[in-house]
């Protein structure tokens, strides 16, 4: 089935639900019954990083992260935006988040704890004025917008999220990258004391943290190209990346990197975590496209989690840029997009 695509993704929504997180949490550990595992890694990975973290998770000792209410200007309508809504409940309990375990319902469990303010962001490198955001600055600087999103899994998932942030390309002027600026790259929070994936091999698969990520300062300074604050009109859970996140919709999920402290302006191409560790599986660009298989899942189709319900889960065609090409598609001309994946 191909899906009529909206021109923009600039539509928004101003679904606030009521449920806590709290609750969602137990109604999804009981639905879940803790099965699953972490599929990103490459298979000589993946056997070391099953096992249980009931050692490490103890839920009546955690304490609930609770999100605020974000004000922000919307633009169109859900009502517009041809596709459905992931649920709440599954957009925050679906997670790949390996800092906090490579299983998708790790990260809910093991980052509820995790503080977010304090928090700096600093912009740096090839600019004329680095900039350094704390927690506040991060959504008063500019102002917020909802974009309603789809995010495609490499792992051939896929959700439609109604994120609230701003464009990236708004905090890169605001530090005025120079002439030597070709690309951006990010980094996660190094703190193993929290973040317990990036002291266990075991829950952390295997990767060197930080998780690094990086752009051309062409698709980071597209306009669909966002610094997402929150999402379902709310702050971002910790699983999905507090305080602050990338989100880049044309690309599989790697690239939209979580709780980002660092930006940095380069002039040579940056390294980046999933290239490190597996690079004949994943590329810098990392360009939604069904016809560039996988080594381990063809990309032609996707399965998208709409509805709460196991069962109720579709299968649909993988659309070239994730249905964004109209966007993006001229940042690749004349690139053999099969070389550079
Ligand atoms: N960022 C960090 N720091 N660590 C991660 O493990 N996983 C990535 C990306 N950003 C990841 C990350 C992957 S593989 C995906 S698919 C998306 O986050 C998932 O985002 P979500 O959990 O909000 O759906």
């Amino acid at each position: 089935m191909l899906i009529k695509i909206p021109k923009k993704s600039e539509l928004s929504e101003n679904q606030v639900t009521q449920e806590s997180v709290y609750l969602q949490r137990r109604q999804l550990l009981k639905g879940m019954g803790f099965i699953g595992a972490g599929t990103l890694l490459s298979s000589a990975l993946s056997s070391k990083a099953h096992g249980s973290v009931f050692d490490l998770f103890k839920e009546e000792e955690k304490p609930v992260f609770t999100r605020k209410a974000l004000s922000y200007s919307g633009q169109a309508g859900a009502e517009n935006f041809p596709e459905k809504l992931t649920p709440e409940g599954k957009v925050i309990s679906h997670n790949n988040f390996y800092e906090f375990g490579a299983q998708k319902h790790q990260p809910a469990e093991l980052a509820q704890g995790f503080k977010v303010n304090p928090w700096q962001l600093k912009i740096s490198g090839e600019v004329d004025k680095p900039v350094t955001l704390d927690y506040d600055r991060l959504f008063s600087t500019f102002a917020l917008e909802e974009r309603i999103y789809r995010l495609r899994c490499v792992e051939a998932w896929s959700m439609v999220i109604p994120w609230v942030g701003f464009p990236l390309a708004k905090l890169l002027k605001m530090a005025q990258p120079n002439s030597r600026a070709k690309y951006v790259a990010f980094e996660t929070l190094h703190d193993p004391e929290q973040m317990p994936g990036q002291s266990s091999r075991r829950l952390g698969g295997g990767i060197a943290y930080p998780y690094v990520e990086g752009l051309r300062i062409d698709e980071a300074m597209n306009p669909l190209t966002l610094m997402s604050v929150g999402l379902y009109g709310k702050t971002l859970p910790p699983q999905n990346g507090a305080p602050i996140r990338l989100v880049v919709p044309w690309k599989y999920g790697f690239k939209s990197i979580k709780s980002i402290v660092g930006i940095k302006l380069l002039e040579k191409e940056p390294p980046t975590t999933w290239n490190l560790l597996a690079p004949h599986e994943y590329g810098f660009y990392a360009n939604v496209n069904p016809g560039v298989a996988h080594p381990r899942w063809s990309q032609a189709s996707e399965r998208r989690i709409t509805t709460g319900g196991l069962l109720a889960r579709n299968r649909i065609e993988t659309l070239m840029f994730n249905g964004y090409g109209e966007e993006v598609a001229d940042l690749y001309k004349g690139m053999d997009l099969r070389k550079f994946y």
